[in-house]
């Protein structure tokens, strides 16, 4: 098995000194960083705009991983793209033209990203897997950090892995949402090869956070 990337989501970092943590989960090993925009129409939550992303972005050189919970999300691609975003990721559900969006945020030169909530099947990536970079599939109901990870996401990631690497392509599989050291061990047995994780990564302030990204990679 590989070693997953870590991609920490600042959802549980603190808001209040958002520029510091971004730097130091980033030196505590980040590979990249993850930030949840939420719109409070798409998702029962409000988070943050493009504004936050072009400040935070001198504070790391890593990949910003930028999950959009957005509707229309057509209007926004190009404020993330210009902000910073490396990946934009994108719900089928928040845009009628998924393959079109898709098309979007490639032609701003980003990876692009498709995420699944969980009761939305793999098949959803029928006709659009080989046009992406990167699958997401969250293990909670989008909108709040904390959560409880729903362990029939195990079964989505295993179909998806499986059908990545039958076709030989070179997509990311993603997970997001309850992530701790034992679920990161069984989404990557699942064949997960990123995870995304607020709680874990972000408890006990600065000084624990390369503790909890080695973790959650099962390192030591
Ligand atoms: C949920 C977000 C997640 C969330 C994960 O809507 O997309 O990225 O912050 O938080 P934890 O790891 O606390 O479940
Ligand atoms: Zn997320």
């Amino acid at each position: 098995m590989d070693r997953p990337l870590i991609s920490p989501s600042i959802l549980s970092a603190d808001f209040a000194r958002l520029g510091e943590d971004v730097r130091a989960i980033d030196e505590a090993g980040a590979d990249w960083i993850h930030v949840d925009v939420m719109d409070g129409h798409f998702v029962p939550n409000i988070t943050i705009g493009p504004g936050v992303v072009k400040a935070l972005r001198p504070h790391s050189q890593k990949p910003f991983d930028v999950h959009l919970m957005i509707s229309p999300i057509d209007l926004f691609l190009d404020a993330f793209a210009e902000a910073g975003a490396d990946i934009i990721t994108v719900h089928p559900e928040a845009g009628p033209h998924l393959h079109r969006t898709i098309q979007r945020i490639k032609g701003l030169g980003k990876k692009a990203g498709v995420s699944l909530n969980p009761a939305t099947p793999a098949k959803m990536l029928d006709y659009v897997l080989d046009e992406i970079d990167l699958v997401l599939v969250m293990s909670v109901n989008p909108g709040f950090g904390g959560q409880k990870f729903i362990a029939s996401q195990l079964r989505k990631i295993e179909a998806i892995a499986n059908r990545v690497s039958k076709e030989g392509l070179e997509v990311q599989v993603e997970v997001d949402g309850g992530i701790d050291p034992e679920t990161a061990r069984q989404a990557v047995a699942a064949g997960a090869t990123v995870l995304v994780a607020g709680t874990a990564a972000f408890k006990g302030g600065p000084s624990h956070y390369q503790a909890n990204i080695q973790a959650l990679r099962g390192d030591g």
